[in-house]
């Protein structure tokens, strides 16, 4: 044991309210996702709309809000007209983004039929690339209006009597990424931003608009891309979304990888700080929150096989260790930290393709992969209000950066009076005692419960299998007389006090 670090919490001093839709994820037609991810009526325990019933399991367990659906680089080549009405007619194509043949099986109805049998909203996106505002006008009519017109009428005739409910409107995907089909200059991207939103709230005017933001830090339009995207869309739309991957490959070493809460703080911080720009320079009176709404750990330097065009292709599978977990739980505090900001989340994404669920190809069983439990957690435990945390803590360097705490930590406020600690422990070899500091929370004092998770594996490049749960949770309940909490090194923890009743 080293010495003991502290986190000092107050009721007075709350960052914000933390919407619950920071817990999202994200559904995209590409390699396993949904074709042998959420989608085999094949297996033994496939419902009627061949939907995984174990797959489901998991992703209750896992909690997500909300999930962003069809992609992604797939939508900036979709039509989802084919992806509606009688499934023997709906056509094969193409899908250019992932060189993968879409057999259009999935599509909008049966998506959001299944977004509500998990219960998580869902979130669409528009195809802003080879697109525009006529299809995403459409899409829109044909979710959300009840009858009297073509689309909403169509959607009646293909046996849904009764609208949907989509809040969230993602214009188009990643508009700044040369990769993307269509992709588009900041100006002509936040002109059709604009322009499409105009006309999809003449269709639906309760709908929330995200605006594409920048898909990573290391793109060399990001913030002027902010300000050029705002300059022409900031009043017609709700959010500015922000991507993020960490690529653990390409950190110069394991204390670096755990330190990349850090770079994700500061680019949260240089996101905000572009958009408070527009607002400033617009002289608009509304805040931008933001989406951030696909992050991860991707090990997005390995080299990538695609065939030519096969059909639900194993695209992006990467298996995680429990280093790249502790990421997880990095990124999960530093959107915690900006509650105030950040609005919508989503982790990139939901089965398969670099994601918290893997199922084994050909109807084998579904597994929690070791980036499973800080999210579950957090989505379980992390509601209600973000709290200021006043750290003492050690410090170290590592070769990517300077001056870096020993421990990650976020905490929350619940509404029943719990508070909950979500605490990394970068540290490799010690165990770091945490004293916690609640003094302004009369009702927990000593005697309170204190619940303590603790995320751990063999080492920092331990991974699950299908056969293998080697990285995993323990939890333990026991009355809390004050004393500090043992953090054991590499390590993810929970730590959540509850009044005692
Ligand atoms: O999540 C995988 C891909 O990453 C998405 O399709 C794209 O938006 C991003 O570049």
């Amino acid at each position: 044991m080293s010495a003991p670090s502290r986190a000092l919490v107050d009721p007075s001093m709350v960052i914000g309210d933390i919407d619950p839709r920071v817990y999202g994820s994200f559904v995209e037609h590409m390699g396993r996702c949904v074709y042998d991810g959420i989608y085999a009526p094949d297996h033994p325990s496939a419902d009627d709309a061949g939907f995984r019933g174990d797959v489901a399991d998991l992703v209750r367990e896992l909690g997500p809000t909300i999930l962003r659906y069809p992609g992604g680089n797939f939508v900036s080549g979709y039509h989802w007209e084919d992806g509606v009405g009688p499934r023997e007619a709906r056509p094969r194509r193409r899908d250019l983004a992932w060189r993968s043949i879409e057999t259009n099986l999935v599509g909008t109805n049966e998506f959001l039929g299944y977004a509500r049998t998990v219960g998580a909203e869902p979130m669409m996106a528009v195809n802003l690339g080879t697109r525009g505002i006529d299809a995403a006008t459409a899409l829109l009519e044909y979710t959300t209006l009840r009858d009297g017109s073509y689309w909403a009428d169509l959607r009646r005739e293909h046996g849904v009597a009764e609208p949907y409910d989509v809040p969230v409107w993602c214009l188009g995907n990643e508009m700044d990424g040369p990769w993307q089909l269509g992709h588009k200059t900041a100006y002509e991207y936040g002109r059709l931003a604009a322009e499409t939103a105009v006309a999809m709230r003449r269709v639906n005017p309760d709908i929330e608009l995200v605006a594409c933001g920048t898909s990573k830090p290391i793109m060399p339009t990001f913030a002027t891309w902010e300000a050029q995207v705002l300059e022409q869309c900031y009043q017609h739309v709700d959010y500015l979304s922000m991507h993020m991957y960490v690529d653990p490959e390409r950190a110069p070493d394991l204390r670096s990888l755990l330190a990349s809460g850090l770079d994700i703080d500061a680019y949260i911080d240089a996101v905000v700080a572009s958009v408070d720009y527009a607002r400033a320079a617009g002289k608009h009176a509304k805040p931008m929150p933001l989406a951030f709404d696909e992050w991860n750990v991707w090990y997005n330097s390995r080299p990538r096989e695609i065939g030519l065009w096969p059909q639900a292709p194993e695209l992006i599978g990467d298996i995680y260790s429990l280093a790249d977990a502790l990421v997880v739980g990095s990124f999960i505090n530093s959107i915690l930290r900006r509650s105030d900001r950040v609005r919508i989340a989503c982790l990139a994404q939901l089965v398969n393709v670099i994601a918290p669920i893997r199922t084994e190809p050909g109807g084998g069983p579904a597994w929690r992969q070791s980036t499973f439990y800080p999210f579950a957690y957090a989505s379980r435990y992390g509601r209600g209000d973000s709290l200021h945390v006043g750290l003492s803590t050690t410090r170290h360097d590592t070769q990517a950066h300077a001056d870096v705490a020993d421990l990650d930590v976020a905490a929350v406020r619940e509404a029943s009076g719990a508070v909950t600690f979500f605490v990394v422990n970068r540290d490799l070899e010690r165990t770091i005692p945490l004293e916690l500091d609640v003094r302004g929370f009369a009702r927990l004092g000593p005697g309170a419960m204190l619940t303590h998770a603790v995320l751990s594996g063999p080492g920092a490049e331990a991974t699950n299998a299908v056969d293998d749960p080697s990285v995993g949770i323990t939890e333990a309940t026991r009355r809390w007389d004050g004393e500090a909490v043992g953090l054991p090194p590499l390590s993810w923890s929970m730590v959540r006090l509850e009044p005692n009743m």
